[in-house]
């Protein structure tokens, strides 16, 4: 059996073709480039979007060379658009997850906030889909639905008009308990009207698209960080991963209960697989393969490998806050901006990519301590997944002022491993989510190095900079 699985980013489409064992047999990858915008926008062009979904595809299955059972989605989780439903036509330009426009809506809602957290587990913050999509109807006016990317590419590639759990558990208008669409979240966010697509389980076939050959199942819909989650087979509560990819995201695996964070992270789905919710605290850092394209975009490296290169021993007391898309748990900032403090006429390049890489794992300390402090079972050691992780430099940081052990994931292919594990269990009901996921071991570990002093020396220095990005109110 062999699974076409596409992982619709960010920063980039990929697609592989994966047979029964997980053997990876095929790869096609395309940058995709968002548009970032002086008012905080964040935009991608949908068609581009949907070209490289094809693309990418048709290239792996081309290369492949051979028969394909399903093809399944990951997506970016909160990125949405307005389209025409009997078209397929686009309204308007995507709106990426990082977009902070919608704030405005947030504002409007602040007496609501606590209802809102202890109705779907989220914050109310313009990361998550419903804010973005009321801005952009008050953009678009009437006529057209406004859904996130998936239902877009889905219905390109199918017909059908759906979105997944996982998804859908993103918006702040569904319920954590229900994980079905809220009609009084939607009446708050002022949605009560808009058609609505259909939540499908994770290990559901949605139709068929010939898109990429003859006809297959599209089956194994799934947002990407929770399909990283389950490739790295955080199966069992207590269990958590951080992908580094365009932000990094820190989820760990909750158990099958509704459970609400007491520090600031995102609860939401994790899978509905087999008929059963798995729930997941989620914290998120907006920037971190993006602070490294912002990084290349200034010219302060040519290549991402350039970070391992520059990078010194000790950054002089340079820090950097990757504000540059605002802070999300545990703060919950999104008018938070990027700031590097201690810089003197000896700095060079060298700690100010040393201060960035140090920067990133330490908002990732931060949402790993946030973790560990809210779940039953504290974390002992940190899987790791996404592109950044091919930097040492940074895996060795987030070990050190972590304090916690750091395993990589030995693929690079998490996202769709993970999207092609629920396309394996939608189309095989006699399969068990334990046999679609394979046992891993790490491609490297990275242990502590520092001692705990120096840690937390760090971490207290660190805190006040990101602090001083905050002016008008305090860090939690
Ligand atoms: O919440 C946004 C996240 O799911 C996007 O992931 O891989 O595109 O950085 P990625």
């Amino acid at each position: 059996m062999a699974v076409l699985a596409i992982d619709q980013g960010t920063s980039g489409t990929k697609a592989i073709v994966v047979d029964d064992d997980g053997a990876v047999l095929a790869i096609s990858e395309q940058p995709v480039y968002p548009r970032y915008l002086a008012d905080g926008g964040v935009e991608h062009d949908p068609q581009v979007l949907l070209a490289s979904v094809l693309d990418t595809g048709r290239d792996a299955v081309m290369q492949a060379n051979c028969a394909i059972d399903a093809v399944s989605l990951a997506n970016q989780g909160e990125t949405v658009l307005a389209w025409d439903p009997g078209t397929g036509e686009t309204l308007s330009p995507a709106i990426v997850w990082q977009d902070r426009r919608a704030e405005s809506v947030c504002d409007t809602l602040t007496a609501h906030r606590e209802g809102i957290r202890a109705r779907t587990g989220l914050e109310l913050d313009s990361y998550f889909s419903a804010p973005k999509m009321r801005w952009l109807r008050d953009q678009v006016g009437a006529g057209g639905v406004i859904t996130t990317s998936d239902t877009w590419l889905v219905h390109a590639l199918t017909g059908e008009f759906v979105t997944d759990r996982t998804t859908a558990g993103r918006s702040l208008i569904t319920d954590l308990r229900t994980t079905d669409w809220d009609r009084e979240l939607l009446a708050l966010f002022g949605l009560a009207d808009e058609p609505l697509p259909t939540i499908v389980d994770n290990d559901a076939i949605i139709g068929t698209t010939a898109a990429f050959g003859p006809p297959a199942p599209v089956a194994g819909l799934v947002v990407d960080q929770q399909a990283a989650l389950l490739a790295q087979g955080c199966l069992q509560p207590g269990t958590a991963k951080c992908t580094f990819g365009t932000g990094a995201f820190l989820l760990a695996n909750v158990g099958q209960q509704p459970t609400l964070s007491t520090r600031g992270l995102a609860a939401c789905v994790g899978w509905r697989l087999r008929s059963q919710t798995t729930y997941c605290f989620d914290g998120q850092a907006y920037t971190a393969g993006s602070a490294v394209r912002w990084l290349q975009n200034l010219g302060v490296i040519a290549q991402p490998a350039d970070l391992d290169e520059l990078a010194v021993a000790d950054a002089g007391g340079v820090l950097f806050v990757p504000a540059l898309a605002g802070l999300a748990a545990p703060w919950w900032r999104p008018d938070a901006r990027a700031s590097f403090v201690g810089m003197g006429l000896s700095t060079g390049r060298g700690e100010l990519v040393t201060a960035v890489l140090e920067g990133l794992a330490a908002q990732t300390v931060e949402v790993i301590a946030a973790m560990q402090a809210d779940i039953a079972q504290p974390l002992d050691r940190l899987r790791v997944d996404g592109g950044l992780t091919r930097s040492r430099r940074l895996m060795q940081a987030v070990a050190d002022i972590g304090q916690i052990p750091v395993d990589v994931y030995p693929s690079p292919h998490a996202t769709a491993l993970g999207a092609a594990a629920c396309a394996r269990l939608s189309i095989d009901p006699t399969l068990s989510i334990t046999d679609a996921v394979p046992p891993w071991s790490p491609a490297a570990t990275y242990e502590p190095r520092w001692d705990s002093d120096r840690a937390n020396d760090f971490r207290t220095r660190w805190h006040a900079a990101a602090t001083s990005t905050l002016p008008q109110k305090d860090m939690p």
